[in-house]
């Protein structure tokens, strides 16, 4: 299949380009399109076909449902029922933006984009070309990352080449997306808010406009949970390079760098070929190894974010036989980049 790319100005997008990428999706088409977290492969949601297309593509699990994309609260009735009127409100102050309710799916949607639950996951993405193109084609549309199931998340136009070229009908390119990292979802149907994926958003503050506190089970730390699955070594591994990577954590910033240098040191002397993921602060401390990865400031964990899913593709480019990583503080946006690196990783060390 011949894939079209269409470059959109990510500021002032053009409308006959969002025409186009609108058209294909009336027709029935794939097209993946930038967002303010990563880049999502988008269908018409009401074409169950082209939903199930999505899945065939990606080689998504069946199971894992989709996040339905709308351009404006008003539709959240469109796509779920039995929406309370504070979770309107609160879409109101959240939308667009990088955060997902799952909420009670309504039968107008197709139970193929929620793969059988009777649940959705609904967001209003805050990227101007996204929700052009879904006002353009006056339908929500159904989104996952744009990605080949267990890769990294694409956050440019080449990511999403890489892994899809040839097999969806068209790629916007806008560049590079601005958080790097997926959507925080929260789901809305029990008592209290329960955190499922930390993303961009600073739970405290999140946990001030809900006005309540919010759940947050071991498993969206990516901690617990996925051990205990019934096959762990699938549902484990995420977002992962092929590589083997090891993360190491620490409370301690000496004793990272400590555990970082000496397992370096343990794999060269093994013969293997070893990189390091680490900060612009601790970078310096690994030259003598070779192939040290900056991931981004310890100061400033958006650019972290920003660069995970780069860093982990581009980890694979090296072909080194086995890539250690720093772990980053827990904090803010660290929540969701500690989630990713502990499912992107084969070994997790805590020291
Ligand atoms: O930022 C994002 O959320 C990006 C952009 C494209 O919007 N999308 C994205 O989609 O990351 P995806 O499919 O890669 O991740 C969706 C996540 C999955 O972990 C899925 O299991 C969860 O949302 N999810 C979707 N529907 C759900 C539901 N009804 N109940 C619980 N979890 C759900
Ligand atoms: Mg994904």
């Amino acid at each position: 299949m011949d894939t079209r790319v269409i470059r959109i100005d990510p500021l002032h997008p053009e409308q006959e380009l969002i025409d186009e990428a609108s058209a294909i999706l009336a027709r029935g088409g794939l097209v993946a399109i930038p967002t303010e977290t990563v880049y999502g492969l988008a269908s018409d949601t009401y074409n169950v076909d082209a939903v199930q297309r999505i899945f065939y593509v990606k080689g998504r699990p069946m199971d894992n449902p989709l996040i339905v994309h709308i351009d404006s609260v008003s539709r959240l009735n469109e796509v779920a029922t039995d929406v309370h009127e504070w979770v309107f409100r609160l879409a109101e102050r959240v939308w667009p933006g990088p955060i997902t309710f799952i909420l009670r799916r309504s039968p107008a949607m197709p139970k193929e984009v929620s793969a059988g639950l009777d649940t959705i996951a609904v967001r209003s993405p805050a990227h101007r070309v996204a929700l052009s193109i879904i006002e353009r084609l006056d339908k929500p549309i159904a989104a996952p990352s744009a990605n080949l199931s267990g890769r990294p998340s694409p956050t440019n136009a080449m990511h999403v080449m890489k892994d899809l070229m040839c097999k969806i009908d068209a790629i916007v390119d806008s560049g590079d997306t601005f958080f790097g990292i997926e959507s925080t979802v929260i789901n809305m149907l029990e008592e209290r808010p329960v955190l499922l994926r930390p993303g961009p958003i600073d739970l405290d503050e999140l946990s001030r406009i809900l006005a309540t506190d919010i759940i947050v089970p071991d498993y969206a730390r990516g901690i617990g949970y996925a051990d205990t699955a019934l096959s762990p070594g699938i549902k484990h591994r995420h977002y992962s390079p092929d590589t083997r990577l090891v993360l190491v954590e620490s409370q301690s910033i000496d004793m990272l760098v400590e555990k970082v240098s000496s397992l370096l040191e343990y794999y060269t002397s093994k013969d293997l070929s070893v990189g390091v993921i680490a900060s612009r602060e601790t970078s310096p401390l690994y030259n003598n190894y070779g192939n040290v990865i900056v991931i981004g400031s310890r100061h400033d964990l958006y650019e972290v974010a920003k660069n995970l899913f780069k860093v982990l593709r581009e980890v694979d480019e090296r072909r080194l036989d086995i890539v250690v990583v720093e772990g980053f503080e827990e904090k803010g946006i660290g929540l969701a980049i500690m989630n990713r690196l502990r499912k992107a990783s084969t070994e997790v060390i805590r020291v």
